[in-house]
């Protein structure tokens, strides 16, 4: 068992003990080590302005060999653990900018330079992402995708996507050629090997190897909070000042890494992150892909579990319509052992969900759609990237006969509308009794309660989900 947190911060080997280990990584870089190029705006995920490059070599997947870049204000430091992290401060090659640092001062992409570090740092994360495919140029709409993580408010965009457009990836090496070496690879391995808890009087984390240990150490301390990433936690820690003081991390038990597909069944771990699902289900499920794209940006992507945006139940979070549209099962397990409970049945209340006190989600698990199948997911919110749902909406209709709009199996669910996400039961029985869609319609509104909050009226709410309905239906079957 170890006693800290260890990771390599800029090339360097670095531990730390609780009280480092409880800092978000911001703060920790910039008060304790003196790294202050990484920013502090918005320290809620939102802007971008502290982004920085992390590779955690054990995370199975598309990029787990790259740098990606996450928000260094809503990662607590013992997240690091195992981890090789970048800062902008490191970037520079000894005399040589970065290309990336390069084309942001050739096409004018700083004024008041608060955002740049942020920026700079995205962008090189799009390079790493490129180089590792081969490839030497970035277009614009790769750029604009990029970046739908960082905030400027001074220079307009243009000049940065001007940046981006105009490096040359010909003129860059991969940051694993400096920053993860072989000796660093053998270094995090042994880190992985073994679990860690980290405490003092105001803080414990403690990240076992295995599921059963976790589970032990939960019936032990029933006040432990489970750590996904913390892209919900820790936004809640940075704007209340509510205290992360014990905590256990899921981070060193591998198979909770695991996707697969067996049977026409997705099993999902439970420490799977939004870019790993949407890369998995592109192929599978593209319309879950699709709709990934719209979720937050690409450093909250990088860091968000899927589980975690099931497990904090939030009335507008967007994976959980669809899961529920694809009648999925969340698999948790306790020191009674494992059980299954249909994502029908998983929100009680508000923020409320049916994990027993001392339960872990392990993974979910849904079918993959069939060939007679239509789904749709929608989101409606006020800006395209980087927000939250107003009102989302997911469907899945199995046609008996299309032609003749008989329909086999709906599931009808949506964000935005009630105090949880809600499935439609009663609109969904009578569109298998009959194709009857204003019928249907008066059905819908007499399920929800939306409430007014500042991203809509409720009567907003009630007009966007039935153009919504209405729309899956003229898309499906015009
Ligand atoms: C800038 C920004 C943009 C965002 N955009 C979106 C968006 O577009 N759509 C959206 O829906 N959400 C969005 N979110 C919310 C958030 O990113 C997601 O909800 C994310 O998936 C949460 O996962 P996490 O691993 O970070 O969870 P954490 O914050 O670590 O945990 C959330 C909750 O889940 C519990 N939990 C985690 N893992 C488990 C487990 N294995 N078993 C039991 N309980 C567990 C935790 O105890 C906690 O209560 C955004 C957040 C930010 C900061
Ligand atoms: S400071 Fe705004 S995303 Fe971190
Ligand atoms: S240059 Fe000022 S915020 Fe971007």
């Amino acid at each position: 068992m170890r006693n800290k947190i260890e990771f390599f911060l800029n090339g360097k080997r670095t531990e730390a003990g609780p009280e480092d280990a409880s800092l978000m990584l911001a703060d920790y870089l910039r008060t304790r080590r003196g790294l202050t190029g990484t920013k502090i705006v918005c320290a809620e995920g939102d802007c971008g302005a502290c982004t920085v490059l992390r590779l955690f070599p054990h995370a199975p997947g598309t990029d787990a060999q790259n740098f990606l870049p996450t928000n260094a204000c809503i990662t607590l430091v013992a997240q690091l653990d195992g981890s090789s992290l970048v800062t902008v401060d490191a970037l520079k090659d000894g005399e040589k900018l970065h290309e990336t640092q390069r084309a942001m001062i050739a096409c004018h992409g700083s004024q008041c330079g608060f955002c740049t570090p942020g920026f700079v740092m995205a962008l090189t994360g799009l390079v790493e992402e490129k180089l590792a495919r081969g490839e030497t140029r970035v277009d614009e709409r790769e750029a604009k995708n990029g970046l739908t993580g960082n905030l400027c408010r001074c220079t307009g965009y243009l000049p940065i996507i001007d940046a981006a457009v105009s490096m040359n990836l010909a003129e860059c090496s991969s940051l694993s050629e400096r920053f993860y070496t072989q000796t660093q690879r053998t270094a995090l391995e042994e880190v992985f090997s073994k679990s860690t808890l980290v405490e003092n009087e105001s803080f414990s984390f403690f990240a076992p190897k295995t599921i059963e240990e976790a589970i032990a150490h939960l019936a032990r301390h029933p006040e432990t909070r489970i750590l996904g990433s913390g892209t919900d936690m820790s936004v809640v820690h940075n704007k209340r000042r509510t205290t992360l003081s014990r905590l256990l991390g899921l981070h060193l038990i591998s198979a909770l890494y695991e996707i697969r597909e067996e049977a026409g069944i997705i099993h999902l771990g439970a420490r799977v992150t939004h870019a790993e699902f949407r890369h998995f289900l592109k192929a599978r499920v593209p319309e879950f892909a699709r709709y990934l794209d719209v979720f937050a940006g690409p450093q909250i992507k990088n860091m968000g579990t899927v589980v975690g945006n099931i497990a904090t139940a939030s009335p507008i979070g967007d994976t959980p319509p669809a899961f529920l549209a694809l009648d999925a099962v969340v698999v948790v397990r306790g020191v009674a052992g494992e059980r299954e409970i249909p994502m029908s049945q998983f929100f009680l209340s508000y923020r409320k969900t049916a994990i027993a006190p001392g339960e872990i989600i392990t993974h979910v698990k849904f079918p993959i759609p069939e060939g007679t199948t239509d789904l749709r997911f929608y989101k409606s919110s006020n800006r395209k990237d980087l927000d939250i749902s107003a009102v989302n909406l997911a469907i899945r209709v199995d046609w008996k006969d299309r032609e003749r709009r008989e329909i086999r199996d709906v599931c009808v669910a949506a964000g935005g509308v009630a105090a949880v996400p809600h499935r439609f039961v009663r609109t969904e029985n009578l569109l298998r009794q009959r194709y009857d869609l204003d019928a249907a319609v008066r059905e819908l509104h007499s399920e929800i309660t939306p409430i007014s909050d500042l991203r809509a009226s409720a009567a907003f709410r009630r007009v966007i989900l039935e153009n919504l309905f209405r729309k899956f239906f003229r898309e499906v079957a015009p």
